[in-house]
């Protein structure tokens, strides 16, 4: 079975290109509700909450959990792997959003400017930043923190004209920085991706991490079959929450696109 964990219902973005590329495995969807936002927490907070989700999901028979979102991979994810992983389950494996994501930009980035959005706590971890000049030391990045974005999304006024004034003013010096690609770092905001297209203009390309990372997650298992060979092929999914409340289903249909059956569980 594959875990997939996000902060909230965002990460179902992620899922769903999962369920597209790799549909014939058992996944278990874990969003934190009860505890969402990630992105304005403390790294030590983000740690022990997603820590917490990672071993719930091992107990439930994970043996490959992705972190969907991105502050959790942002903030969280080499201590669960340097630290937790080896200690408690070394052969079961955490993998996040960020690398996929990065690999991809530069790969479509011929002129090495990058420009990133994502919540305070994605930007203030300069984890995008950080793994792009790993690869590219000369690669220019410009990071815009979008805290705003979040709660709009989550209220449902993504097609409210005052998302659309903040989004202009969040993006204006991005525009101003003649990028070849800007990453959308947070799981929320492809659901913006058409104003931030009509905003942006044709260039930069747009990156979502979801489409991204179910493509190098397909080329991660064919290359890990000791990995590959251990995950449960039942084509099955369940939808896991910390809280319940009656806007799951107007979340479960903005990015998942259907109504959803969660259960509700306590870590
Ligand atoms: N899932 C978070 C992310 O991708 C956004 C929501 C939150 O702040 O928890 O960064």
């Amino acid at each position: 079975m594959i875990g997939v964990f996000d902060s909230g219902f965002g990460g179902l973005v992620v899922l769903r290109e999962f369920l597209k590329v790799l549909p014939q495995y058992d996944y278990l969807y874990l969003g934190d509700n009860a505890r969402i936002p990630y992105g304005t927490r403390s790294d030590k907070v983000v740690v022990r909450f997603t820590a917490q989700a990672v071993d719930f999901l091992f107990r439930q028979g994970c043996k490959l959990i992705i972190l969907a979102c991105h502050t959790a991979s942002s903030k969280a994810l080499r201590t669960i792997q340097q630290i937790y992983l080896p200690l408690h389950y070394p052969e079961r494996r955490v993998l996040g959003v960020v690398i996929p994501t990065v690999e991809e930009a530069l790969a479509r980035s011929p002129g090495k400017r990058i420009g990133v959005i994502a919540t305070e706590g994605t930007v203030s971890s300069r984890s995008f930043e950080i793994e792009l000049k790993k690869l590219d030391p000369e690669v220019e990045v410009v990071q815009q923190a979008c805290p705003l974005l979040v709660p709009l999304i989550e209220s449902g006024e993504q097609e409210w004209e005052g998302t659309g004034m903040i989004l202009k003013r969040y993006l204006a010096p991005l525009k101003e920085a003649r990028l070849d690609t800007l990453i959308l770092g947070c799981t929320h905001y492809s659901i913006l991706m058409d104003q931030i297209r009509v905003l942006m203009g044709d260039k930069p390309g747009l990156i979502c991490s979801g489409q991204v990372t179910a493509v190098k997650l397909a080329d991660y298992l064919q290359r890990h079959p000791e990995l590959e060979t251990r995950l449960s092929r039942g084509g099955s999914r369940r939808y896991l929450t910390t809280d319940l409340t009656p806007r799951f289903q107007h979340l479960a249909g903005l990015f998942m696109g259907q109504a959803l059956t969660p259960e509700v569980v306590e870590l």
